[in-house]
């Protein structure tokens, strides 16, 4: 069913009742209630409207008590409904920004079901949860753009780029863990024709330049980083794998070397986020997480935000709980409940 609130739009723009006015959108409401379904096409066809955001729009308008504030709200509605607003590095019509409610704009996400949806899986120790790299590349990535995860892990990132029409390559040191997860992903349909490249080697020493040029690119337009932990769960007896790092500052120096040989191959003015956690060693809380974002500033890279998630808690974790409770009462420490997701932007 197409609807004439565009007509109705117009109409009521060029008369000067109130009363009038709020009739002809009262009716459209009652008219979209009787309604089934969440979304509308209306008659310039001009994408699809939802439900929720035209209530909300014109119940606001049925509150008004001046004409002049009322065909206020009917312009900005009418501007919402056949203008597209958008900033350079995402698809989100800003005209329309009351309907992204699912997108998270606080700096504490708190996040607490693991989307296992399709060949999404949590069975790689490891792996972020999908809703870290959907609302990543929301935000900072358009359709069609190319995204680089020189730690692919499991490939949740992939899996997401996919879904949502970014093309991607992924790195992962593991030759096994690479083909295990290549081998998942192909699994789960490609209705939008994304490219998706899997790269077996080390991301600190990787050509990238090479990498990109098969693939007839240039640059990356966002880059994910999500490394080990440091040595909290080691992944590989190889020395390139940064969770066998020595020391803190091998870890730093080692990160670093990912940097450099990526950041390069991200286009100015785009973004790139990196995911760490914290973690205490003999007793001594490391700010592994700081530590990794100034070596990411020390690139020039501009940070735009700190955002705490939450861990969600693992079967493995709810059992020890209590022995964590104890062990944090009795040593006088906090039991991580957190982790980081720094994002910045190349100047
Ligand atoms: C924290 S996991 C990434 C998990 C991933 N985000 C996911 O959702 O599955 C880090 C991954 O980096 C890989 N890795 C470690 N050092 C590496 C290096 N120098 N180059 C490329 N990959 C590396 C590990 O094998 C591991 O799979």
């Amino acid at each position: 069913m197409i609807y004439d609130l565009l007509n109705i739009i117009s109409n009521s723009l060029e008369k000067s009742d109130l009363k009038g006015i709020k009739n002809d959108f009262s009716g459209f409401l009652s008219k979209i209630d009787k309604q089934k379904g969440k979304v509308f096409v209306l008659d310039n066809g001009f994408n699809s409207v939802t439900k929720e955001f035209l209530e909300g729009e014109i119940n606001q308008m049925l509150k008004t008590q001046t004409i002049e504030r009322i065909k206020y709200y009917i312009k900005r509605l009418q501007k919402s409904l056949t203008e597209i607003k958008n900033n350079k590095i995402n698809d989100l019509n800003l005209n329309r920004w009351k309907e992204y409610d699912d997108i998270i704009t606080d700096s504490l996400w708190v996040l607490n079901k693991r989307d296992k949806s399709g060949v999404h899986h949590a069975g790689y120790w490891g792996n972020f949860i999908p809703q870290i790299p959907n609302q990543l590349l929301r935000r900072y990535t358009k359709k069609g753009d190319w995204i680089l995860d020189p730690f692919l892990g499991s490939g949740t990132t992939i899996i997401e780029s996919q879904r949502l029409g970014r093309n991607a390559v992924g790195i992962e040191l593991s030759k096994k863990v690479l083909d295990q997860s290549k081998k998942i992903i192909s699994k789960e349909k490609n209705p939008l024709k994304v490219k998706l490249e899997f790269v077996n080697g080390d991301s600190a020493s990787i050509d990238l330049k090479n990498i990109l040029s098969s693939l007839q690119l240039k640059s990356f337009q966002f880059q994910i980083f999500h490394p080990p932990y440091w040595d909290i769960i080691k992944f590989s007896d190889n020395k390139s794998d940064l969770s066998n790092a020595k020391s803190i500052e091998e870890f730093l120096k080692g990160f670093g070397k990912v940097l450099d040989n990526c950041l390069p191959y991200l286009d100015n003015k785009r973004y790139a986020a990196v995911v760490i956690s914290d973690k205490y060693s003999n007793g001594e809380w490391i700010p592994l997480g700081f530590n990794v974002m100034q070596e990411v500033t020390k690139r020039g890279m501009i940070l735009k935000s700190t955002i705490v998630k939450n861990f969600e808690e693992t079967t493995a974790k709810r059992n020890q709980k209590e022995l964590w409770r104890y062990r944090a009462l009795a040593g006088g420490f906090y039991v991580f409940k957190h982790e980081y997701i720094f994002i910045f932007q190349k100047k």
